[in-house]
């Protein structure tokens, strides 16, 4: 090895003992006749300190030395002299007192700081990812993956599950999103499709007896992206057999507790995990994925504002709408430009508009309030919303009337914002939660048939078998999502062991008999032979290790992610390819995609 010891592993226990350290620049300062350099390696930075007194070879090329370039320090690690300790820094204790430096490596000058956290142009810290990945918080984020990951095999191992490799190069198993084609060279014309998740796959290892399945899996879906989507990413995937929706969500439970425990122990959880209604978190969050570290609760008041001759109110009502809101403590005083501002969030929500009250007085009174509306309502509706919203003095209400879909998509969004502007939601603080009982089938307004809510592959509740043709309006499926502050990080479900029952939902949803051999034959006919009962759940790991971060974008947290457009800048793919690669795979492109 050129080196033996790691620099951010010094400390007290070292000092006297010569060591030999290979790694990166980090930081050079000259004062005082010495050269200091701060040199960094993956464990973390050690203060080397170039005295002429004591080398003056090494003092004379320290001088030399660029940030980031790759160095080897011979010397001895000393106590740093009283008051100029670090505390921050493992190795701040001490200091390394050179002998002899040798230059492994130049570096250009990085197009951005690597030794601070100064925010980078997305696209540099893309193209030239093993810079931006030098830095300290990006380290951490890696090597924090690195110890979920292996805690999270561990934890597995012991509860019996074994890890499965399942094939790239599969057939379309529908998740939602669009397919990554792979062409064939062997079978001309003919496609293979990335998985969106090994879903048909993990299904089949039940079929095969490997009662108790997980794999980190990769996962590929061409969809539009976000913070929290990329077009590769990568699922805790499992599944188990002879189990029931309790079982699995139990083992969740236990597995991220463990988890928080290990690798985030300062983090706190809400234990036992709350488990939410799909109705209930709609109703009182306005989404699927509440973050509920804090309250906000919306308040539905549909039955006061129909009593009222407020004809925004009125006519979202009589077009089958509602009306609801949430109150905002301490927000009375909100000027115009305030109010404007959450009008654009609404307006960007679709809603029409935004109905603001502010109770400014020093009690809550119709005399005192403050609202474009107040003129259309009587003092005792004014009275019976401030009552419905528990509004205190100064409280601020937000209200909305608007085709459902409209008024809950505009709510969660008010607040969230609402709950960042007035910091409400603890950073401290896990909040897991179960969403559950949710519809088997939701309406496709578009295509004019039903769809799953949960991919085709998910079981109804047994008693609601037949309801699947009588009122699937009414059928509900064993479908379950693991939430945390707001964000989706897992779904799953007890699925359909059978065969028939399966034809009948593909059935259902539109499937032909010749588009269900083709699609699904595979997984059909394993169905004959001897499924058993079984379920799992994925959980997005890039999710989940971006919450254990504290950070906002799944990129953060993947070593090589791709831009919004799905474009890899560092090795600039996806690109063009040689025409004899495209005549191997039979394939031409349209005259206007040409370069
Ligand atoms: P689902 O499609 O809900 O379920 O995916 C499970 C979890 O994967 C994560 N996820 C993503 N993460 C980053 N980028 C994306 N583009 C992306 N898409 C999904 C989310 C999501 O909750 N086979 C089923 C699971 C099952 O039924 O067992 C499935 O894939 O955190």
């Amino acid at each position: 090895m050129l080196k033996n010891h790691s620099c951010g592993e010094l400390g007290e226990k070292d000092i006297g003992r010569e060591v030999t350290l290979g790694g990166w620049v980090h930081r050079r300062r000259d004062h005082g006749g010495k050269v200091f350099i701060d040199l960094r390696d993956r464990e973390g930075v050690v203060q080397v300190v170039f005295d002429p007194q004591e080398a003056q070879e090494a003092y004379e090329l320290a001088g030399s030395l660029r940030g980031e370039y790759v160095v080897r320090v011979k010397g001895e690690v000393a106590a740093r002299p009283k008051g100029t300790e670090n505390p921050k820094l493992t190795s701040g204790g001490v200091e390394v007192i050179a002998r002899e430096v040798v230059v492994l490596n130049a570096s250009k000058t990085p197009p951005f700081y690597v030794s601070d956290d100064e925010e980078v142009e997305e696209s540099l810290c893309l193209k030239h990812r093993y810079l931006y990945l030098r830095r300290m918080r990006m380290r951490d984020n890696l090597l924090l993956r690195h110890r979920v990951i292996k805690f999270i095999r561990d934890f597995l191992v012991v509860e019996r599950f074994v890890e499965i490799e399942t094939p790239i190069l599969i057939k379309s198993t529908p998740e939602g999103a669009r397919d990554y084609l792979v062409p064939s060279r062997i079978n001309p014309g003919k496609f293979y499709a990335l998985p969106q998740s090994p879903q048909q796959l993990k299904q089949i290892l039940m079929v095969a007896g490997f009662d108790r399945y997980y794999q980190i899996a990769r996962c590929f879906r061409d969809e539009d992206l976000r913070a929290d989507r990329q077009p590769e990413f990568t699922q805790l995937d499992l599944e188990m057999s002879f189990v029931e929706v309790e079982d699995i969500l139990q083992l969740m439970e236990d597995l991220f507790t463990a988890l928080v425990e290990a690798t985030r122990p300062d983090i706190r959880l809400v234990k036992p995990f709350p488990r939410i209604s799909y109705r209930e978190a709609l109703d009182k969050y306005g989404t699927d994925k509440p973050d509920i570290r804090f309250g906000l609760e919306i308040r539905d008041i549909s039955d006061i504002a129909a009593r009222t001759d407020f004809q925004v109110f009125r006519g979202a009502l009589d077009h089958g709408g509602m009306v609801k809101g949430i109150c905002v403590p301490g927000c009375s005083h909100y000027s115009r430009h305030q109010l404007d501002e959450l009008l654009s969030l609404a307006k960007s929500c679709g809603a029409q508009g935004l109905m603001t009250m502010a109770f400014t007085g020093e009690t809550v009174s119709p005399d005192t309030v403050k609202s474009a509306a107040a003129k259309y309502l009587t003092p005792g509706q004014v009275e019976d919303i401030a009552l419905r919203f528990e509004a205190e003095p100064g409280a601020l209400l937000l209200i909305v009337a608007d085709r459902s879909e409209i008024v809950n998509a505009t709510l969660d969004e008010l607040r969230r914002e609402m709950a960042r502007r007035l910091d409400l939601a603890d950073a401290g603080l896990l909040a897991f939660a179960f969403i559950v009982d949710f519809p088997f089938f939701e309406w496709n307004e578009a295509a004019g048939h039903w769809e799953t809510m949960h991919h085709p592959f998910t079981a109804p509740r047994p008693e609601d078998i037949l309801l699947l043709e009588t009122g699937p309006e009414r059928a509900y499926g064993q479908h379950y999502d693991v939430i945390c502050n707001g964000y989706e990080l897992g779904s799953g479900s007890i699925r359909v062991h059978n065969r028939a029952l399966q034809e009948k939902i593909f059935g259902l949803l539109g499937y032909s008999a010749e588009q269900m051999e083709d699609r699904f034959g595979g997984l059909l006919e394993a169905l004959e032979y001897g499924a058993p009962p079984h379920g799992g759940i994925a959980i997005g790991l890039d999710r989940l290790v971006m919450l254990f971060a504290g950070e906002r974008s799944i990129r953060e947290v993947i070593a090589f992610p791709k831009n919004q457009n799905a474009v890899d800048i560092m090795l600039d793919s996806p690109s063009c390819v040689d025409q004899s690669q495209l005549d191997d795979l039979n394939l031409k492109l349209k005259h206007d995609v040409l370069r």
